[in-house]
């Protein structure tokens, strides 16, 4: 999204964004990001491009990383939770071989923190019911599924949200520009809940979105990149299956290969794939192909992408081959984070007047 087309909130958001980044590269030491995924299947390449490198660059910039797998969100629109063991250990295992420092970071699961969602009590009471329904997501959902039909967790999700963030006390949320809502839930709930209980001193910090400013990365077919579409590449996929994913993308007939979003949105992502493996300006590798066709523009991309993610992969296979390692690091992730929600829950009893 251009900054000039952009709503007023995001440019705002972007230029908030901008002063951050200033004052992460000077005191890194001063944050504490909490992101997070739903655990519904591995990681695919958008994901890395998109959020995953982001944090393993604040994790070394020296900014504490709390990495949320949020398995109590799956439940907001599938019932089924049997393949859930195995998807948690999966994304563990894509965490690691993607950088994430488990030495470092604390990667834990929202139903091994009762503390923290126990704070989803409390803050419900922060905000109306219209509030929640005017989360664009939210209302997304509604649209989509009727509110006959949507569950109450599905409802409440952004003050489920607010909760893993505020539990962790995190003050930095890196988000893509439609999470940007959830975000302002949780500062809202955060300043109601300081006026309310604690109007001598701010209790909870209001979290900041650091806005993503990487660009979007589209499945194989041109369109949102989902697992669900098969038009995703997982991060581990092996480099065979990585080349039959991309024989398999939407091209055009034209030879002379471009970088043009707007007027040829199927081969530009191609490019920009390649460029983004390759870590060169899209306009650079669509030059180098030049008029190879869609043929030449595949070879290229299948190449940039095994070789980019090679070693990742390489490493991820082994880690999956140890679960016992995988499912320690997330026990000493779950005690650490336990540790925090728990702190943070005494306080607010202590604050509500309901500890006896
Ligand atoms: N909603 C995020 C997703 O769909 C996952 C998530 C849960 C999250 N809790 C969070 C992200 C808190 C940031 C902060 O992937």
């Amino acid at each position: 999204m251009s900054t000039s087309t952009a709503t007023p909130a995001v440019r705002a958001g972007l230029r908030r964004t901008a002063e951050l980044e200033a004052e992460i590269a000077r005191d890194p030491g001063a944050f504490r990001v909490l992101t997070g995924d739903r655990p519904t299947g591995p990681l695919h390449i958008g994901h890395y491009f998109g959020t995953v490198q982001n944090r393993v660059r604040l994790q070394r910039a020296g900014v504490e990383l709390l990495v949320l797998i949020a398995d109590y969100q799956t439940i907001t629109d599938r019932t089924a939770t049997a393949s859930l063991p195995a998807d948690v250990l999966g994304l563990m295992a894509d965490y690691l071989a993607a950088g994430i420092d488990p030495d470092r970071a604390t990667i834990f699961a929202h139903s091994q923190v009762p503390a923290l969602n126990q704070l989803v009590l409390p803050f419900l009471s922060l905000v109306s019911v219209a509030e929640i329904g005017r989360n664009p997501t939210v209302k997304e959902e509604m649209a989509a599924a009727g509110s006959a039909a949507m569950n109450g967790l599905m409802f409440t999700y952004p003050v489920h949200q607010a909760a893993d963030i505020l539990a962790c006390r995190a003050n930095l949320v890196p988000v893509g520009i439609d999470q940007l809502p959830h975000v302002e839930i949780s500062r809202v709930i955060a300043r109601r809940f300081n006026e309310r209980y604690s109007p001598a001193e701010e209790f909870f910090p209001e979290p900041d979105a650091l806005l993503s400013t990487a660009p979007l990365l589209l499945g194989t077919d041109g369109k949102k990149m989902a697992k669900s579409r098969g038009n995703a590449v997982p991060l581990s996929a092996t480099a065979d299956q990585t080349a039959r994913l991309i024989a398999r993308a939407t091209t055009d007939s034209e030879r002379l290969i471009t970088f043009e979003p707007d007027r040829r949105p199927e081969v530009s992502n191609l490019v920009l794939l390649a460029a983004l493996c390759r870590d060169e300006p899209p306009e650079e590798v669509a030059d180098d192909i030049g008029p190879g066709g869609a043929a030449a523009l595949k070879a290229v991309v299948t190449e940039a992408v095994n070789e980019k993610f090679a070693a990742m992969r390489a490493r991820r296979a082994e880690l999956a081959n140890d679960p016992g390692y995988l499912r320690t690091v997330l026990a000493t992730g779950n005690q650490r984070a336990m540790v925090l929600a728990s702190t943070t829950l005494e306080n607010v009893q202590r604050l509500m007047h309901t500890s006896y």
